[in-house]
């Protein structure tokens, strides 16, 4: 059977083999930008060949930084922290929340220079006052029009530090902060509620900044915060496996009757396996060693292997302190709760209406139209399980993650699902749609 362009039938058979998972795009991110910012050359080997980082490396360079590429490596020469240069355009950051907002962190310290970021239709739905509140309070100017979101400028100015503290649990804001703070005048300090992805601060420390975490009194939150150095370097990296992307594939497996996935090359930083962990809790057969949840901070990525086998689910509630931890993750978390026993609930996790949908909306709608019980929270959702989902059709609303959720969702339902939007997956993962069809025995 073909596989048409965004129809996915439902799965002739078990799910068996090896899947790779594509490399992290935090990750790729983040080494773009540090690259970028080092004095030198770093080669990055496996950064992830998708329309975010690609923008992000296409951002850099029109700043300065040079450098090649060459399959999934690629090399980039450095200009320097003070060293960027306006590229005479405004900078696209296309589908790209993670650059729209961690690169005005370094540009806020480009003392006289101005920067325009704008991206697409989604980006210029997404707040930005979350990023120009504490770089305004450091010294930069962010000015955008009255919706307060992109186009808008950065001003680069002399920065000073400031110790700040993030009102929701959100890497991308800490990110910009400490980016900001490498180049700013004494220290700075980020506190944060909750635990959210460290790949900046493990980067940052891997490089010999004086950086550190220390736990605040209380549930999960800490402070991190780190002395300005006069230069810094990258050393050649390589990027592990994306748990955001993995995580289609584990839910694959848990679905589909009689499957057994080996999925290598997983990054096992326990603040990007909370999904893994969640579904563990609803009685998924999951073998293979994370980190241990609430790990001291460290430099450098562990990776790990994950036998999934096909199982039993039971339904499950979601704590607002483990959201960061599995926030991209919780489209495939209320997939789950379709076919578990009993009821899913997230709370806490109101973020996920300004990511790249509003995503409380569209993942309860796109569920819904499938034949699956789900309602919407103020902060979440609530799903019944219904032991599966009918099929049906899926918007995607342009939503990388919303467009993937769909197709896996089609391979476990009775009737398959057509997708509409599939082509938005390759904001992260490009090889998604020729990967399912490889495992489902289908032609793509
Ligand atoms: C990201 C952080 C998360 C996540 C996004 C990538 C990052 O956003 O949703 O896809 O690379 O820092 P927030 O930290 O703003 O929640």
């Amino acid at each position: 059977m073909t596989l048409a362009a965004g129809r996915f039938a439902p799965a002739a058979g078990a799910l068996a083999g090896t899947v790779v998972a594509p490399p992290d795009k935090s990750i790729s991110h983040r080494a773009a930008l540090l690259g970028a910012m080092s004095d030198g050359i770093v080669r990055i080997e496996g950064y992830l060949q998708a329309d975010d980082t690609l923008a992000t490396l296409a951002a850099v360079r029109s700043l300065g930084a040079g450098g090649a590429a060459g399959g999934d490596t690629v090399t980039i020469e450095g200009v320097g922290l003070r060293e960027a240069r306006e590229p005479g355009a405004a900078i696209d950051v296309h589908n790209s929340g993670t650059l729209l907002r961690l690169l005005p962190g370094w540009l806020a310290g480009q003392e006289g220079r101005t920067f325009v970021l704008d991206g697409d239709a989604s980006i210029r739905r997404r707040p930005i006052d979350r990023i120009a509140i504490p770089l305004g309070l450091m010294g930069a100017a962010i000015e955008a029009t009255g919706e307060r979101t992109a186009p808008f400028t950065v001003r680069g100015a002399p920065l000073h530090g400031i110790e700040y503290e993030l009102p929701v649990a959100s890497a991308q804001v800490k990110s910009a902060v400490l980016l900001a703070g490498l180049l700013a005048a004494g220290a700075t300090a980020v506190l944060e509620p909750e635990p959210s992805r460290d790949h900046t601060e493990r980067m940052l420390l891997a490089m010999g900044v004086e950086l550190r975490r220390d736990r605040l009194p209380g549930a999960g939150g800490a402070r991190v915060s780190l002395q300005p150095p006069d230069t810094i370097q990258l050393a050649d990296m390589r990027i592990p496996g994306d748990p955001s992307s993995a995580a289609f594939w584990i839910a694959a497996a848990l679905l589909i009757p009689g499957s057994e996935l080996r999925v290598v090359n997983v990054a096992a930083n326990w603040t990007r396996t909370g999904f893994i962990e969640i579904a563990r809790r609803m009685g998924a057969r999951i073998d293979g060693e994370l980190e241990r949840p609430g790990s001291p901070l460290a430099p450098g990525e562990p990776a790990t292997e994950l036998v999934v086998r096909h199982g039993p689910l039971a339904g499950t509630v979601v704590e607002p302190g483990e959201v960061a931890l599995a926030i991209d993750e919780l489209p495939l978390v209320a997939l789950l709760g379709c076919h578990a026993e009993g009821e899913t609930v997230v709370s806490g996790a109101a973020e996920l209406r300004v990511k790249e949908s509003d995503r409380i909306a569209t993942v309860v709608e796109g569920l819904s139209a499938l034949g699956g019980q789900i309602e919407a929270t103020d902060d979440g959702f609530a799903v019944r399980g219904t032991g599966g989902l009918r099929g049906g059709v899926l918007r995607s609303h342009g939503d990388h993650r919303l467009a993937m959720l769909g197709a896996i969702a089609g391979l476990a339902s009775r009737e398959g699902v057509e997708v509409i939007g599939m082509e938005a997956a390759s904001v992260s993962y490009p090889g998604f749609a020729a990967e399912l069809a490889r495992l489902a025995g289908r032609r793509p």
